[in-house]
């Protein structure tokens, strides 16, 4: 299996929760290591550039909302099978049909305010990583 990056987001719920080392915790448990890692609070532009693909949904307006409500913590994850790894870990976009013992199913309360982003695949990853950390 390959070793990957893939861009990890919690989200400015979790880290209100204050539970940004409870989810760290599980990504190293799993064998991904952070390799780059910062707070930020994001501005309205980079929110919505960051999720510009979902910029004709009902939801978007209210997802950048939500995404500079409060800082962030962004990192790059790696290891093997980053990707799949991760979004394993999450669990699903709701919460209420997330897997038991995923970070979404502990620490998230809605579909809107759900604890933490992962990229979806490869490309995403590559494109994502490069937004927050450069090349
Ligand atoms: P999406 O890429 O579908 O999910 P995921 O984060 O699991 O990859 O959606 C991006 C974010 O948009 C999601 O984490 C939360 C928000 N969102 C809503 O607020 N309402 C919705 O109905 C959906 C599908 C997403």
């Amino acid at each position: 299996m390959a070793v990957e990056r893939t861009l990890s987001i919690i989200k400015p719920d979790a880290v209100a929760k204050n539970v940004i080392g409870e989810i760290i915790t599980r990504f190293e448990k799993a064998g991904l290591k952070v390799v780059e890692a910062r707070m930020q609070q994001l501005t309205r532009e980079e929110a919505e550039g960051f999720y510009a693909v979902h910029k004709e949904r009902p939801f978007f307006n209210d997802l950048v909302g939500f995404m500079i409500s409060g800082p962030v913590f962004i990192q790059v994850l790696e290891g093997e099978n980053a990707i799949q790894k991760n979004r394993d870990l999450m669990g699903a976009t709701d919460p209420k049909k997330a897997e038991p013992g995923t970070i979404r199913a502990d620490f998230a309360d809605s579909i809107d305010a759900n604890a933490v982003h992962g990229s979806d695949a490869p490309e995403t990853a590559a494109v994502e990583i490069a937004y927050f950390f450069g090349k």
